[in-house]
């Protein structure tokens, strides 16, 4: 008897030692400056509550000075999925939490509000298709870990069937993305195809609602990211919301939209999505949305800016347009198996078939967007928060071209050349339009803005013109000009660039 009660205490102190949780993930669901939620595999013990502070004070709970309980349990996929919920934190924060039960104590993590102001950059990691293949999977997990975003923007198709030992292997993989030092990074998720209903997500995520289409807002007015649902009805309730959300959030600077399903697939045996295509793209273009992650290809695409358009030189359905377009990147491939690309576009700017997530960072100024290979992640140097915004070492960023390393999208002026600009002002005028031989100029800016230099750019991002002028009234012979699609710029004395979308007919 004495040896049994033993073995009993020893048993009870091996709990004490070793974490009755695992599975950690943080989430998102609410102002991700000032809340996060902290969600866990829950094995045994009773009473789980969370110990958070932004002083370290290790796996020492008492010495915390905040501390929540759980707001929301569900047993499904085979895990005890336990979430607490943290609200009114401080911004731009580094916060310490220690999940503690009745008779373990997990190892210290810690996290990082967002800022909530528009002067601070944010850095984020998007991308989707983590079924089947473990290293891949793995590996882009680690380069969470080594640079520290803001977050992770996810696009579904986590696993391959949905069933409880895939997702398991899938939280497991996902420890991956926790820094050496505790660090976790919150991941916003859309649900694919392989997520076989909304309560994957939403049980496993915690997501704001139970529909997962839901947009969330970064750094006060300077970033909104829409998570949109590609595998219920994208019109009727889903389109009305996003675009009264639209509606309603014009003054914030940046937004984009992450889904699940490819709008414009550059594998051919998948069709363009008309559905998405029409309830969606309107939108996004109307209110000004400036780049869009797809999924479910498993493939790699960044195209220029584009926008729907039904004239002659369309292709399926879009042309380029710098000024007016929407970037769409992708297509997938966080571990899932890759497709060859056969079927580019004349707006497709890269193309290619290999593991790669994207990184990218927003401030007031620009948006950046990196495709970073993941295979070489374990030789990939860790950033810090100090640094999160420079090149690890070995970092392996695709680079199809010359200069073709960073996708830059501006919101006003650029003078690097017609890649992509972004301009509500309307004082170029071009007519005709499309033109054959002669292109008339109309300029409407102040005497004291000249001279001005006009530019016509091809589709390609090569320059054919550049002359400067001094009247506002410009005719120019464009009869060298082969039938295409072309960006005319117009730069006034201070720099500032004025585009517009020409196309030459013969
Ligand atoms: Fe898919």
């Amino acid at each position: 008897m004495i040896i049994n009660n033993f073995f009993f205490i020893l048993f009870l102190f091996s709990f004490s030692i070793y974490a009755n949780t695992d599975k950690y993930r943080c989430t998102l669901r609410d102002n991700p400056a000032t809340s996060i939620v902290i969600g866990w595999n829950q094995i045994s013990g009773n009473n789980p509550i969370v110990y958070y502070d932004i002083i370290d004070h290790g796996t020492n709970s008492s010495s915390y000075s905040y501390s929540k309980g759980v707001d929301r349990s569900i047993y499904t996929k085979g895990m005890n999925n336990t979430f607490s919920r943290l609200s009114g934190l401080l911004p731009n924060t580094v916060y310490y939490f220690i999940i503690e039960d009745n008779n373990s104590t997990s190892q210290r993590f810690s996290f990082k509000t967002a800022p909530d102001v528009p002067t601070e950059r944010l850095s984020f990691i998007a991308g989707g298709d983590s079924r089947n293949n473990r290293i891949p999977r793995v590996n882009a997990n680690k380069l969470v870990a080594k640079t520290r975003p803001n977050a992770v923007i996810f696009g579904g198709d986590m696993t391959d069937i949905d069933i409880d030992w895939q997702w398991q292997d899938w939280f497991d993989d996902w420890q991956y993305t926790i820094a050496n030092d505790g660090r976790m990074t919150p991941i916003i998720v859309a649900r694919g195809n392989h997520e076989y209903n909304n309560e994957s997500i939403y049980d496993l995520f915690d997501t704001p609602n139970s529909d997962i289409y839901y947009a969330l807002t970064f750094g006060g007015n300077l970033y909104r990211t829409y998570i949109l649902n590609s595998n219920i009805a994208v019109n009727g309730s889903q389109k009305m919301w996003l675009e009264n959300d639209l509606i309603s959030n014009k003054k914030t600077l940046w937004k984009s939209a992450h889904y699940h399903h490819t709008m414009l697939p550059h594998v051919s045996y998948k069709p363009e999505n008309t559905n998405l295509i029409v309830n969606w793209a309107p939108l996004f273009e109307q209110h000004g949305l400036d780049f869009a992650v797809e999924c479910d290809i498993h493939a790699v695409k960044n195209t220029h800016p584009i926008h729907t358009n039904k004239m002659i030189g369309n292709q399926e359905g879009f042309i380029r347009d710098d000024v007016n377009g929407v970037v769409y990147i992708g297509e997938g491939c966080w571990g899932a198996p890759l497709r060859p690309v056969d079927d580019n576009k004349f707006w497709t700017r890269h193309s290619g078939s290999f593991n790669q997530i994207k990184w990218i960072f927003i401030d007031q100024s620009k948006i950046e967007i990196r495709t970073i290979k993941t295979d070489n992640a374990d030789i990939v140097g860790s950033l810090k928060d100090k640094n999160r915004f420079t090149m690890p070492l070995n970092i392996n960023i695709w680079t199809p071209a010359p200069n073709e390393d960073i996708i830059t999208i501006y919101k006003t002026f650029s003078t690097n050349g017609p890649s992509i600009i972004k301009s509500d002002e309307n004082k170029l005028y071009l007519y005709p339009n499309p033109v054959g031989e002669n292109l008339h100029l109309e300029i409407d800016i102040l005497p004291n803005l000249y001279p001005i230099r006009i530019e016509i750019w091809d589709y390609s991002g090569k320059n054919i013109f550049s002359n400067i002028y001094t009247k506002s009234k410009i005719d120019i012979d464009v009869k060298f000009l082969p039938i295409g699609f072309y960006s005319v710029n117009m730069i006034d004395i201070t720099g500032k660039i004025y585009s517009k979308n020409l196309i030459v007919l013969k």
